[in-house]
């Protein structure tokens, strides 16, 4: 069987650890012949090279592994990439979050102000890495995760048009079919969805069971408004997780006709979330104080006493085993399908060929092939079409080095919806990325 060569970018990302052990558990169905980190944070990779050394010496001495700050020896001879890169890091999400909510506003990772925040600074960083992979591995399979996964992907659709090897995904759509199988008690790949949208925005309209075709969502309805929503690994989750589970129920009793992504809270109800988030405390504290400092820690107890022993068994990698899959699918042809972010070209039979959309593929050896979802409802579509505006909006302004564009995907968003606001949101975070984003003139 053959066997691959991988690098990741963002080797020091909070999820590497959940990567490092799910190749070795993985290692049958996706056998890999050379593992390299990449990170342009030497010290924060370090502690995780390290912990990479110490687990692969236990359980999978024939692996070629290595990490590096050096791009030609992370991307030479790679067969794939995978990419999660933070530009900016933690503190920068910080910023994103913190700012807007000073002004009322919601402040998130990849949803209004903060989103496209970050957005500009992943389109500077996310291009010139994208360039440097295709100078020594002009083949490989670029898997893109970094968020904005929805601004990513529609900036590296217009600096790279021909180029069919770059894909972009998210975990979140499967995540929520894996919450639907814990309430309906199966397996969450007993599960065939139908699902629509754009990246962290959109719905499922069918749940099918695989083995007999039966529709699941009316059920599912029914058991989210008895007994609300959880994440699959709620006994692993950080509070504000479970809480924008939680708001499943309340969206599904005020629009019942699909199943929505948990990131629509953000659109459906931007002054309530404004006003419940605290603008003190935000989710990046949040993953510092707690995802970061347990990988980092868990890192130091390895290095520590040089070995492993049952820690190799006490993250669950729901998020590493689907990247992996990802890859398993494209490099043995098994055309499984994938929830991805492609374009639309009439996937959303209403909606712009070039928007970037969010649909079921069967993904193989030739890349995505999506599944048509026919037209959806004018309720949806008109929030689907406001938010690719946005989005293309802000890719405008990093091409165009546009204030004016800037404004208006700020003016447009859901989340910040007025221009006054807008300029002003907009003002701060241009102070707070100086030299992180392009000029905007
Ligand atoms: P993190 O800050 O812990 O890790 C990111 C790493 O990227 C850091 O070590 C940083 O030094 C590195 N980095 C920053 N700029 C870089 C560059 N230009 N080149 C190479 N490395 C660079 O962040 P995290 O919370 O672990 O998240 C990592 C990324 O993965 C984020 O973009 C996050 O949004 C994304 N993510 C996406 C999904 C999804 O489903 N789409 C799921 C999980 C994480
Ligand atoms: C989900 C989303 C990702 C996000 C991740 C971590 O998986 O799909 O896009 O980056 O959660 O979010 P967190 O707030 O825990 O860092
Ligand atoms: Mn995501």
């Amino acid at each position: 069987m053959k066997a691959f060569r991988v690098c990741i970018v963002g080797g020091g990302s909070t999820f590497t650890l959940g990567f490092l052990k799910s190749f070795v558990r993985l290692r049958e169905a996706f056998p890999l012949k050379k593992l390299v980190l990449f990170d342009i944070d030497s010290d924060r990779q370090e502690p995780i090279g390290k912990y990479g050394e110490i687990l692969f010496k236990e359980r999978f001495p024939e692996l070629d592994f290595s990490y590096t700050t050096d791009i030609r020896e992370a991307y030479e001879g790679m067969d794939f990439v995978f990419m999660q890169m933070r530009a900016g890091g933690l503190p920068m999400r910080a910023k994103d979050e913190h700012i807007p909510l000073s002004m009322g506003l919601v402040g998130q990772e990849t949803c209004g102000a903060g989103g496209m925040a970050y957005g500009l600074r992943s389109c500077v960083d996310m291009i010139k890495a994208v360039h440097q992979i295709r100078t020594y591995a002009p083949e490989a399979w670029i898997l893109n995760y970094s968020n904005p996964a929805a601004i990513v992907a529609e900036a590296l659709r217009r600096e790279f048009p021909d180029d069919k090897r770059i894909l972009n995904i998210c975990d979140q759509p499967e995540n929520v079919v894996r919450s639907c199988s814990r309430l309906l008690q199966c397996s969450w790949e007993d599960l065939d969805p139908v699902y629509f949208g754009l990246n962290h925005y959109g719905w499922f309209t069918h749940m099918y069971d695989i083995r007999t075709g039966e529709d699941l969502l009316p059920k599912i309805r029914e058991m989210v408004a008895r007994n609300g929503f959880l994440p699959q690994d709620a006994e692993q989750r950080d509070k504000s997780w479970l809480d924008t589970y939680g708001m499943v129920k309340t969206i599904m009793e005020d629009f019942p006709q699909f199943l929505p992504n948990t990131y629509d809270q953000y659109y459906l109800y931007p002054e309530y979330k404004a006003s419940h988030l605290d603008p003190d405390f935000t989710r990046a504290d949040e993953v510092m104080a707690g995802r970061e400092k347990r990988v980092f820690g868990e890192c130091a107890e390895v290095i520590r006493e040089g070995r492993l022993g049952d820690k190799f068994d006490e993250i669950s990698d729901a998020h590493a085993e689907m990247m992996i899959k990802v890859a398993e699918s494209i490099a043995y042809n098994k055309n499984d399908r994938h929830i991805m972010i492609v374009e639309n070209n009439g996937a959303i039979a209403n909606m712009q060929n070039d928007a970037m959309v969010e649909v079921v593929c069967e993904l193989g050896a030739n890349g995505p092939r999506p599944m048509r979802v026919g037209n959806i409802p004018q309720f949806y579509l008109g929030l689907l079409v406001n938010q690719v505006s946005c989005e293309k909006l802000i890719v405008d302004a990093y091409f165009e080095n546009s204030y004016q564009k800037a404004l208006e995907a700020f003016t447009l968003n859901r989340l910040i919806n007025d221009g006054k606001k807008a300029r002003k949101v907009l003002d701060a975070l241009i102070e707070a990325n100086k030299g992180m984003w392009p000029e905007l003139k």
